[in-house]
């Protein structure tokens, strides 16, 4: 077993459920009106699985997880539901955790990654020195054995670890600095990431590191991870399950094969035809017609319905809810019966 390997696997793989959203609903108060930007979210993340968001620029996926981690701005607030987190037999209700508790809860317990966060690192600190503060306002005090997990971390993420760990921000290129992050964000050893577009910023090669590394923290090191991408290449490669989300709601949830090869929802459907195909013949350029909606003034009904080919009077006067299409399958659309058919007959992935 290789050093690099020792060190993480202090995490012991958990069980059970360790977090619990029930009826999550978020808005951001602005001058214009309430921005209703997660609705009704519903998730039961099982220890060792990870789940993908996937969904449009604006569908509400970085607001789930600041939700989550409880780092909203100020103008937001999560107006209904639970949050509840577990380890070792004790639940905690995230949302009641007061500030000292919670700074705890997001490094120990449930730690993100934020989205553009790679120039968020102060400049005129070196590595060590932000990998050395957060352990000791974490109550380490030993600094040898700081740096020795320091270094053991920027090793996993397999950084030139003595060269790093002495570097200012700038001297390290984008990957470096995401690697950095996400050695950071395991520092305390959390049961629960959350990722949010851990690749976006980066250049192909290094997207593949960084997913090669994501792929490690959870085969080899069983980390329960919420992962938020509108990669779905990436996403279908890192994700047990997937949730897509729509106008902040999920309305299809399942694994990531009944996602790309049994989608029941008109807009999943479309968010798969929309990726180009690498292989094959020239296939139809397909793209989702018309925009999201005005997160302020819903539309009625199925959020969705303005652009879907499905939509009938019903999908215009009621929202469905989610519901079970298949085994741990669901997705909430009144017509998805009619994307089955339609699936029969036209196959998403044909083989050219
Ligand atoms: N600070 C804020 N004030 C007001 N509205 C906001 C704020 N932050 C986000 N929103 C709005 O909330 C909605 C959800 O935004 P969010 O950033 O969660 O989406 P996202 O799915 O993460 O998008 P992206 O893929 O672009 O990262 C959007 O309509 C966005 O404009
Ligand atoms: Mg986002």
């Amino acid at each position: 077993m290789s050093e690099s390997q020792q060190v993480i696997l202090n995490h012991e793989a958990g069980s059970g459920v360790p977090l619990t959203l029930r009826n999550v609903s978020i808005v951001y108060r602005t001058r214009k009106g309430e921005v209703q930007a997660v609705r009704d979210v519903s998730l039961d993340l099982h220890a060792g699985e990870s789940i993908a968001l996937i969904g449009e620029s604006g569908s509400g996926k970085t607001t789930l997880g600041l939700g989550i981690v409880r780092l909203l701005v100020k103008s937001a607030e999560v107006t209904a539901g639970e949050i509840t987190y577990r380890r070792d037999g004790k639940e905690i209700g995230v949302l009641a955790l007061n500030k000292n508790a919670l700074r705890e809860f997001r490094w120990k317990e449930c730690s993100m990654v934020f989205q553009s966060a790679l120039n968020a690192f102060n400049p005129v600190i070196r590595i060590w020195d932000q990998m050395r503060d957060t352990a000791q306002s974490h109550g380490w005090k030993d600094k040898k054995a700081i740096r020795q997990r320091s270094l053991e971390l920027l090793r996993f993420v397999q950084l030139d670890a003595d060269r790093v760990i002495d570097a200012y921000p700038h001297e390290l290129s984008g990957g470096m600095r995401q690697r950095v992050l996400i050695a950071l964000s395991l520092l305390l050893d959390p049961q629960v990431l959350i990722l949010d577009e851990p690749t976006t910023a980066l250049d192909i090669l290094t997207q593949r590191t960084i997913i090669d590394l994501l792929r490690k923290l959870k085969d080899e090191q069983h980390f329960t991870m919420i992962f938020i991408s509108h990669d779905l290449a990436i996403a279908a490669e890192l994700a047990d399950r997937i949730a897509t989300m729509y106008a902040g709601r999920i309305v299809e949830l399942g694994s990531s094969d009944d996602i790309f090869y049994r989608p029941r929802h008109p807009y999943t459907l479309g968010l798969i035809r929309a990726v180009p195909k690498v292989v094959g013949d020239f296939q139809e350029l397909f793209s989702i017609p018309g925009s999201p909606p005005d997160l302020i003034d819903l539309p009625s009904g199925c959020k969705f319905h303005p652009r879907c080919p499905y939509a009938t009077d019903r999908c215009r006067e009621e929202e469905p809810d989610l519901e079970t299409v298949g085994p741990d399958h669901m997705a909430a659309c009144w017509h998805w019966q009619d994307v089955e058919k339609e699936l029969q007959t036209k196959p998403l992935h044909s083989v050219a």
